[in-house]
């Protein structure tokens, strides 16, 4: 009889022998987030995912996030739209292997897409869709969790360090974009209580700004981000 449960965590025995690929089933991956419910209702919490495979952890991260903006914004489309994008801005995810990159994207802008469809009763403008689409694929990370460099297509490392890219609302709808590389933000990630444990962009702004950590910055409004940077 085979094991159903263990056969949709499981693709290959050549993946999980190569890779150590076994995917987390629903149940404990809803468990984990139960010990951390709260993080999971705030659009801005951010979450690293650092061999996120399909995205079992961030797609059930953003669908709380996204039923609590529906409780909140009931009567207001415009706020849930910009909080929306906050919440995809907050989601990131490294993975080896190219196609679980590309299915972890494309699963968590179809949960996005969904969930406004259904809440704002109407699709989401094209601009608003690529905003999305930008944030989730700079957010989703073609990359090596351990030499923290991004990879081909063999999931051999390139020259290209892996770039995280910090989502902010700054005022209004302008959404700031900085750029840091993942080994930057590790090696002077402040994990003070103060900051919040495991902050991923928890540095002093002179951290930031200092002994070139910061790479780049941009700020649009939030349905622009796609127009500006790679
Ligand atoms: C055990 S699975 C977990 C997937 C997902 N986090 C989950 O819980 O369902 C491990 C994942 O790590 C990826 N992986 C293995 N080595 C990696 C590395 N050095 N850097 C990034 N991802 C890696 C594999 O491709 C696989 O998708």
């Amino acid at each position: 009889m085979p094991n159903l449960q263990q056969s949709s965590q499981i693709k290959s025995k050549e993946r999980v022998a190569q890779r150590g690929e076994v995917f987390t089933a629903e149940r404990e991956v809803n468990a984990m987030l139960d010990l951390v419910e709260n993080e999971c209702l705030r659009p801005d919490s951010r979450f690293l995912e650092p061999a996120c495979g399909d995205g079992n952890f961030l797609s059930a991260i953003l669908k709380r996030k996204l039923a609590e903006l529906r409780r909140k914004y009931k009567k207001s489309p415009r706020d849930y739209e910009k909080q929306s994008i906050v919440a995809i801005g907050s989601l990131y995810g490294v993975d080896i292997m190219n196609d679980n990159v590309l299915a972890c994207r494309e699963r968590l802008f179809s949960i996005w897409n969904e969930e406004y469809t259904a809440h704002c009763k109407a699709e989401a403008c094209d601009e608003t869709r690529k905003a999305a689409k930008f944030i989730i694929s700079r957010n989703i990370i073609n990359g090596n969790a351990l030499t923290l460099m991004c990879v081909d297509a063999d999931g051999k490392d390139t020259s290209a360090p892996i770039v995280f890219s910090e989502w902010s609302l700054i005022s209004g709808t302008q959404m700031q974009r900085s750029d840091y590389t993942m080994s930057d933000l590790l090696t002077y990630n402040d994990t003070s209580v103060e900051n919040g444990m495991g902050n991923l962009f928890a540095l002093s702004e002179d951290q930031k700004e200092e002994g070139g950590i910061f790479l780049r910055r941009y700020i649009t409004h939030y349905k622009k981000v796609q127009d500006y940077g790679e």
